[in-house]
C-alpha cells in the first residue's frame, strides 16, 4: 500500500470542514495526490464485496471545456431553467463553467452487474472528498453533467466500457478562498425505540 499523509485533522473535524468548493486556484492536482484520492476511495464499503467501480481522471482543459459546453444545455432542457435557478447557478449564462474551471475531473464509474453498485460508488465519493479536505483539497460533486457524461458518445471518448456507467463526477482542485462550515438541520429521528419496550 502507498504511504499516506498523516490526517492533521480528525475524521470528524474533516466532515465538519468539507464543503462543496466552485472557486479553484489554477494549481494543478499532481499525480500522486490523485493517487491517495483513489486509495481512500477504494477503501469504502462495497456490497458483497465487488468492489464495483472503476475511475476516469480528466486534466485536459479543452475536454473539460467542451464537456461543460456540451453539459449545460442538456441539464437545462432537462430540468428546466427554474430548477437549475433554484441551485443557483446560471446555466445558460455564455462563461458559467459546470465544472467552476477545476483543473481535475474524476468520474467514479460503476460496473451495473453489481448489486447496489451505485451506493458502492457514492460511498467512495465520500471517501474521496473527505480525503481531498484532509489534505487541503477542495470537491464539488457536479450530478449536472451526469447525462452528458453518460451519453454513448462520451463514454467511448472517455474509455468507459458499455457496463459501467457514471455515478459520480468530482471535480478536486486548490480551494481559492476559504468556505466556512455549514449549519445543518438538526437530525430527524422518527422513532427512538429502547430495549425491551415492545410487547407481543
Ligand atoms: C448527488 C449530488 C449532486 C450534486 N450536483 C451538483 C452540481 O451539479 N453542481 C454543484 O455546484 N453542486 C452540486 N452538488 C453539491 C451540493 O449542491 C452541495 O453538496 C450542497 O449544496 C451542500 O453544500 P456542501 O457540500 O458545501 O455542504 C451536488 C451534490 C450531490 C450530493
Amino acid at each position: 500500500m502507498m504511504s499516506l499523509p498523516k490526517a492533521e485533522m480528525t475524521i470528524f473535524e474533516t466532515m465538519l470542514a468539507r464543503r462543496s468548493v466552485r472557486r479553484y486556484k489554477a494549481r494543478k492536482v499532481d499525480r500522486t495526490s490523485i493517487n491517495i484520492l483513489l486509495e481512500a476511495a477504494v477503501r469504502a464499503p462495497t456490497a458483497t464485496h465487488q468492489e464495483p467501480w472503476a475511475f476516469v481522471i480528466i486534466q485536459d482543459k479543452q475536454l473539460l471545456q467542451n464537456l461543460s459546453d456540451q453539459a449545460k444545455p442538456s441539464f437545462l432542457s432537462e430540468v428546466g431553467q427554474n430548477s437549475a435557478a433554484h441551485i443557483g447557478q446560471a446555466y445558460d449564462a455564455e462563461n458559467f463553467h459546470i465544472f467552476y474551471n477545476a483543473g481535475t475531473l474524476i468520474l467514479i464509474c460503476g460496473k451495473t452487474t453489481a448489486p447496489l453498485y451505485a451506493a458502492d460508488c457514492w460511498l467512495a465519493a465520500e471517501n474521496l472528498m473527505l480525503a481531498a479536505c484532509a489534505m487541503g483539497l477542495g470537491t464539488c460533486v457536479i450530478g449536472s453533467a451526469l447525462s452528458t457524461l453518460n451519453t454513448p458518445e462520451t463514454k467511448v471518448l472517455l474509455n468507459i466500457p458499455e457496463r459501467f456507467c457514471v455515478v459520480a463526477p468530482i471535480v478536486v482542485g486548490y480551494p481559492d478562498d476559504a468556505i466556512a462550515p455549514v449549519l445543518r438541520k438538526n437530525p430527524i429521528v422518527l422513532a427512538n425505540i429502547p430495549a425491551a419496550t415492545i410487547t407481543s
